[in-house]
Formats: structure tokens, sequence, C-alpha cells
């Protein structure tokens, strides 16, 4: 199995979800060959539930990587049909990782794995170019 399915899959074993039980993986591939997990991490308080998405991105980020550096994400769940990312991590995902970069979508079995471009994630995407717009 490819190494980014391996980690994604990994990441979803490692997921705090006491409350959904609905485990999530999220792996990062990045052009200088490293990767980069995370995991949905829930909390007592629901609002505070953090996606897998979000936590690999946001641990991306924070390790200096920028948008260019990332060619995929992939997110591993257990749904025969692979589980899609929500609207907050596609508003994320379309701000954090280059439009033509890919998101691909896998379950453990590597079965009806689905992958597409960030651009193709979100339709009239908001970004920060229209808060300088009067
Ligand atoms: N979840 C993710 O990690 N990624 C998504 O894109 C969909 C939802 C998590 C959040 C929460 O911990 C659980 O799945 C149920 O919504």
């Amino acid at each position: 199995m490819l190494k980014k399915y391996e980690l994604a899959l990994k990441a979803r074993e490692n997921a705090y979800a006491p409350y959904s039980n609905y485990f999530v993986g999220a792996c990062l591939v990045l052009k200088d060959g490293n990767y980069i997990i995370g995991s949905n991490v829930e909390n007592a308080s629901y609002g505070l539930c953090n996606c897998a998405e979000r936590s690999a991105l946001f641990s991306a980020i924070s390790q200096g990587y920028k948008k260019d550096d990332i060619l995929e994400i992939v997110i591993a769940t257990i749904n025969k049909i692979p589980g899609s990312p929500c609207g907050a991590c596609r508003q994320v995902i379309s701000e954090l990782m280059d439009s033509e970069a890919l998101v691909t979508l896998i379950n453990p079995t590597l079965t009806n794995t689905i992958s597409l471009k960030v651009k193709d994630l979100l339709p009239y995407v908001f970004t920060g170019e229209e808060l300088n717009e009067k």
C-alpha cells in the first residue's frame, strides 16, 4: 500500500472521537518528500471538535510549510464510499492548499477511492481578496 494511504489510515486510528465514534485520518503529501498526518480531535464541548483535515493542515503551517509545498491531502474514513470533507474543512483546504492540488478520499480496503482537485471542492469560494473590496 502507498505510504500516504498507510499514514492516513494510521492517523485515523489516532483519532480522539469518543462522542461521535467517527474516526478520520488525514495525510498531507509534501513536495520535499515528507508527510504530515492529522486526526479528528473531539471535546465534551462539542463545538470545539477539530476535523482531521484541519489538524493536518494547521500542523503543516505551524511547521513552516506554505501552500505551494503541499501536493495532496489524503483523507481516510471507514465508509464504504469514503467520507467527504465538511464545509469548514473545504474552506480551510481552499485557502491553505493550491487550487490544483489533490484531495483523495480512501477507506481501509482502498475501494471506491475518489480523487479530485481542491478547486472542485468549493465552487465560488470566499477568499481573502473579498475582504479588500468595498
Ligand atoms: N470530521 C472530520 O474529521 N472531517 C470531516 O471532514 C468530517 C467530520 C470529524 C469531526 C467529528 O470529530 C466527527 O468527524 C463527526 O463529525
